[in-house]
């Protein structure tokens, strides 16, 4: 049996669909990335992907892997560009962002070893600066991205900007660098680490200007943890203090996929 049509809120803020549950939701995230690489390749032979890591986004991993499986999408035109890293943290580790890509959608599909950016959380800490502006530079030099994919902290983080006190116009000019973590997004990952004192206590992010840049941003988040940080973003003003809220300044390009409990807030 389908899967009953999501229940759609046009919102200043963006566009809205709240589904009864993540499956169903993950899914048509799934499909959309499908659609928009059949698009760009048909357009500039390549498409440009803005991928997100952690809980959310796993089941989206899975259907693209599906859908290639079923010769329905190769991978070969596609280049992708992951949102964060862990720094100081190896490609080798099994926390890895870049492990975590290579086991869910990298080696499972024939996207090429090259064309796979992950943020690298190796680089000394006197070369950091100049590789998050090459990250940038790629980017850029690649065409901007077709779409990114983005989850939601609980604080409102996106990739791993994290809540501050600096103005808007600071905040939406903010490029690719390395950050300190939040207290709250360091206990979100202690789950994964086994502890708190194991979590690195800075990461390398895209920037919020990089992030805003891309053509169409899929959003999702799901869960009655999200309530706040959605609602923060969606109905809230626009401020730093939630980064999710600087997606208002670019809500045509904007389309969040929730399920209810995660939308209990709107
Ligand atoms: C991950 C990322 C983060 C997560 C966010 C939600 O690459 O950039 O912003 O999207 O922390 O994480 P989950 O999905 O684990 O709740």
């Amino acid at each position: 049996m389908p899967a009953p049509a999501p229940r759609r809120l046009d919102s200043a803020a963006g566009t809205v669909y709240i589904y009864d549950e993540p499956g169903p939701a993950c899914r048509d995230a799934a499909d959309q990335i499908v659609a928009c690489i059949h698009r760009a390749v048909a357009a500039r032979g390549r498409a440009n992907l803005g991928l997100a890591t952690g809980g959310t986004p796993i089941p989206v991993y899975r259907r693209l892997v599906d859908r290639h499986r079923a010769g329905e999408c190769s991978f070969a035109p596609v280049h992708t560009f992951n949102l964060d890293e862990f720094y100081p943290m190896s490609p080798c580790d099994p926390q890895s962002y870049r492990a975590y890509m290579h086991q869910r959608l990298f080696a499972p599909v024939d996207l090429p070893a090259n064309q796979a950016h992950v943020l690298d959380g190796t680089v000394p800490e006197a070369a950091v600066a100049e590789h998050c502006a090459q990250f940038d530079r790629w980017i850029a030099e690649a065409g901007g991205l077709d779409l990114q994919l983005l989850g939601i902290g609980r604080n409102g983080h996106i990739g791993f900007n994290e809540p501050s006190e600096l103005s808007v116009a600071e905040a939406l000019a903010l490029p690719t660098r390395r950050v300190p973590l939040h207290p709250m997004t360091t206990a979100d990952a202690a789950r994964d680490f086994g502890s708190t004192e194991s979590v690195p206590l800075t990461a390398l992010t895209v920037g919020v200007a990089p992030i805003l840049a891309a053509r169409t941003i899929l959003v999702l988040a799901f869960g009655a943890r999200k309530a706040e940080a959605v609602a923060g973003s969606l109905r809230g003003p626009i401020t730093a203090a939630c980064p999710g809220s600087l997606l208002q300044t670019v809500a045509d390009r904007v389309v969040w996929l929730l399920d209810e409990p995660a939308a209990a807030g709107l």
